[in-house]
């Protein structure tokens, strides 16, 4: 494909397992090595990076948020865009990604407000994990991020990946590559339009209280 883009864009891709071996963390390195031919700048950020002790509203307020959290927060500061390769667990988000979320979701700017982010996930299962990725949607939407209309969900992973890391069913290949094409378009669009502004309120619909509302304007 030819690479007709301006700048290169800035992609953070986490990966929601800590399991050697992990189906996801395959589908994630399937996807920064794609997003990198076409020209994007990628960094990686593996769960044992950003997994956090479970979020407690007294250590935050005593020594505030672990380091994990800050590190999280960081890389999705200064990235375009962010993916997430993320196992289902009981039909829904794995505990120490929801964990994460919380943790970053306390830090002020929030990052994921504004973010464009496309969600990916790998199971043994005949679903490959595609409800968790729903339920996942939840809290980063709310978060303000964009999330993707599309997910990739990679069913019977297990069997799945060739010997060079890619999909061996060469029309889920290629539909994979679309994927990650179009999102592409999408983040190369959204950083066009440095006036797109969306403000963040937490808990719309409360009555205004300067002492606990965060409001947040997102500029891209
Ligand atoms: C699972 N697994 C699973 N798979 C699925 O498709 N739907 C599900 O609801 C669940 N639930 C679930 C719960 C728990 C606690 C575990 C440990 C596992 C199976 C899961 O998809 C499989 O173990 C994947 O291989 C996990 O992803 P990684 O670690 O390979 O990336």
């Amino acid at each position: 494909m030819t690479d007709h883009r301006q700048h290169p864009i800035r992609f953070l891709v986490l990966e929601a397992s800590l399991r050697r071996g992990s189906l996801n963390t395959c589908l994630a390195a399937l996807a920064a090595d794609t997003l990198k031919r076409r020209g994007a700048i990628v960094e990686r950020l593996g769960m044992r990076e950003f997994d956090c002790p479970t979020y407690d509203g007294d250590i935050e307020q005593s020594v505030g948020a672990p380091a994990a959290a800050d590190a999280l927060r960081r890389r999705l500061e200064r990235a375009d865009a962010f993916v997430i390769a993320s196992p289902e667990y009981n039909a829904s988000i794995p505990g120490g990604l929801k964990n994460a979320i919380d943790w970053v979701s306390r830090t002020s700017p929030q990052p994921f407000n504004g973010k464009q982010g496309l969600l990916m996930s790998a199971s043994p299962s005949m679903a490959g994990g595609n409800r968790g990725l729903w339920a996942l949607r939840v809290p980063l939407e709310h978060l303000g991020a964009r999330v993707y209309p599309d997910m990739f969900s990679l069913a019977q992973a297990h069997q799945a990946f060739d010997a060079d890391g890619r999909i061996a069913d060469a029309t889920l290949q290629k539909r994979f590559e679309q994927s990650i094409d179009c999102f592409m378009e999408l983040v190369e669009a959204a950083t066009q339009y440095p006036k797109l502004k969306k403000q963040w309120v937490e808990f719309l619909g409360e009555h205004a209280d300067p002492a606990v509302d965060r409001v947040e304007s997102a500029m891209m």
